[in-house]
């Protein structure tokens, strides 16, 4: 190709980008901070949480619940305050994968959906390490919809009920997201 050319192109290509970018802006940058509760059933008739897949020759039973490998899909309610039957916020949907070879880690990679309030029809995407086995642990705010567009945060977690005789574990999440109006 002539040099001319080249920078031909280059000027149309260049062109392009800027003009992507002339038509998008965003609004200001904002903080939200969400508290929320995740209880979690993997016992019960109605699971919140189902084993989608484990290696072969690994048993997962009440006293092995992630062993390395295994894939649990989540749909699992959100409420306000620490108590089951308080009110449903929002519900988590996606995967957690048991990721530790020689201690219980899982990675999440999920999507918070909330159903009343202000964020009504938005969402917040965790991809991150969830170090189950830590009461006090971190996930990274990777994205969001509709109001969280662009978001980006964390959220720290504490667990605040765990009974493996009957599958509920109560999780309490606090998450910081950056987001625009
Ligand atoms: C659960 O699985 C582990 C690992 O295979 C096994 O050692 C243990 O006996 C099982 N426990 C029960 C209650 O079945
Ligand atoms: C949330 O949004 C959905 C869909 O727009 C609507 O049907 C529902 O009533 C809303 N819920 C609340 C609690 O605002
Ligand atoms: C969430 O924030 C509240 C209020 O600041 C605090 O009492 C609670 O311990 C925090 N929990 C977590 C998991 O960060
Ligand atoms: C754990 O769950 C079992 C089965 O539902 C129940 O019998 C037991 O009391 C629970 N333990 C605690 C500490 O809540």
């Amino acid at each position: 190709m002539k040099n001319g050319t080249l920078r031909l192109l280059l000027l149309f290509v260049l062109t392009l980008v800027s003009l992507g970018h002339a038509h998008y802006s965003l609004g200001k940058e904002k903080v939200t901070h969400l508290h929320f509760f995740y209880q979690e059933n993997l016992i019960s008739n109605h699971p919140s949480a189902v084993l989608a897949a484990k290696p072969k020759d690994t048993t997962v039973n009440a006293s092995n619940l992630a062993p390395f490998g295994a894939v649990y899909v989540l749909d699992t309610p959100l409420t306000e305050g620490q108590d089951p039957n308080s009110k449903v916020v929002g519900k988590l949907q996606g995967l957690s994968v048991s990721a530790g070879e020689d201690k219980a880690m899982v990675v999440f990679i999920v999507d918070f959906g909330f159903t009343s309030g202000e964020f009504n029809g938005s969402s917040i995407s965790a991809l991150s390490r969830n170090p189950i086995l830590e009461t006090d642990r971190e996930l990274a705010i990777v994205g969001g919809r509709g109001k969280f567009r662009m978001a980006r945060g964390f959220a720290n977690l504490h667990t605040n009920y765990i009974n493996a005789t009957s599958g509920v574990v109560i999780v309490e999440y606090n998450v910081t997201v950056f987001h625009y109006e």
